[in-house]
């Protein structure tokens, strides 16, 4: 009787919390709430914290998905990051893992630190939508006049294929017109196509190719996740086969790059992914 009394207690108690929940939380999470609490979780970096050139990383390690040191990063933690923050599938969180690997100058390590990827010309290149080019000085820091020239082409508050493409383009003109040693290796130009490819996937409709402005420039801007603005994990899980479609479809969309598309088809970039 005591304990029919007690856990009518509980079920009461925990009846009466739930409202007070995020509704998000409740519906669609209810499994899964005791990873999901990052979602709650944002902190700014300390003076110490490694941060990367990449906004979802950083926000990422804001939230603590990842470590907030930004540092000692496992392809345990890489993979139940993307997996649990954005649905990435965990084939293709190793697969960027290993990536994330080449940038960690230390023999046989097994971690990297976010600054690792600053590195230029390793994954990091020029003609980044809201970095410097390694030429001018800062290569990772996030830059509002470079991310305002990106953001100009964003010219309504949906951005599909075309206005993505074109804001990727601009930048390439730009960085090419200005640093006298622009360049794009084969793999930085399958990556610059391949994050224009994941902001849309991971906060946008990769069925549509399109995607809310105002998350793109809040993940960008605030290094957080857009929930406050609406923005939940997407709920189909992102694999490979979505990044090489529609990174093909941006690729398709810059028009004059008979040379962009023929490197991306040689090196595989249709297939593999980023
Ligand atoms: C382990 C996983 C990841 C690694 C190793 C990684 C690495 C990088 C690196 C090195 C850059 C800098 C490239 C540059 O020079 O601009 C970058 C940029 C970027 N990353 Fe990531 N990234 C990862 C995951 C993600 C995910 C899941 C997203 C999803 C939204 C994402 C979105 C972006 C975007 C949009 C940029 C472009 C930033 C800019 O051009 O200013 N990344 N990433
Ligand atoms: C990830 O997706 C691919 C298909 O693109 C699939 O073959 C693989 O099994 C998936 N990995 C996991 C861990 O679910
Ligand atoms: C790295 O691993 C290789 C192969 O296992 C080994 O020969 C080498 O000594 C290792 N290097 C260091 C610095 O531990
Ligand atoms: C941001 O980029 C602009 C344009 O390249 C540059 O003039 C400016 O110095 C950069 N700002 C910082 C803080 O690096
Ligand atoms: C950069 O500019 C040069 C000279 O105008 C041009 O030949 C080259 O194709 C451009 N590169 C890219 C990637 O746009
Ligand atoms: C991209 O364009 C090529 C032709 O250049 C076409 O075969 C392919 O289907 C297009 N891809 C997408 C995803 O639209």
């Amino acid at each position: 009787m005591k304990l029919c009394v007690l856990s009518a207690t509980l079920c009461f108690n925990l009846a009466a919390a739930l409202p007070s929940l995020p509704s998000w939380l409740t519906s669609e999470f209810s499994a899964e709430i005791p990873e999901e609490i990052h979602y709650f979780t944002w902190h700014s970096p300390g003076p110490n914290d490694a941060r990367a050139p990449c906004p979802m990383l950083n926000t990422l390690a804001n939230h603590g998905f990842l470590p907030h040191s930004g540092k000692s990063i496992t392809e345990r933690d890489t993979v139940n990051a993307l997996y649990t923050a954005l649905n990435i599938n965990q084939t293709l969180g190793q697969f960027l893992f290993q990536k994330a690997m080449t940038t960690n100058p230390t023999p046989n390590a097994t971690t990297f630190d976010l600054d690792d990827l600053d590195r230029h010309d390793i994954l990091e290149h020029d003609a980044s939508l809201s970095r410097g080019d390694f030429y001018f000085g800062d290569d990772h820091t996030f830059n509002q006049t470079i991310f305002d020239e990106t953001r100009s082409y964003w010219t309504e508050p949906i951005i599909d294929v075309q206005m993505a493409a074109n804001a990727r383009l601009a930048r390439v003109h730009t960085s090419n017109a200005t640093n006298p040693t622009f360049m794009l290796t084969d793999l930085g130009r399958k990556f610059s196509f391949g994050e224009t490819a994941a902001y849309i996937l991971v906060l946008g409709d990769r069925v549509a190719g399109t995607v809310k402005r105002s998350w793109v420039e809040y993940l960008f801007e605030k290094e957080r996740l857009p929930l406050e603005l609406g923005w939940r994990k997407r709920k189909v899980e992102i694999s490979n086969g979505h990044v090489g479609n529609l990174l093909q479809r941006i690729v398709n969309a810059t028009g004059a790059s008979a040379q962009d598309k023929e490197i991306m088809i040689k090196r595989g970039g249709m297939h593999v992914g980023l």
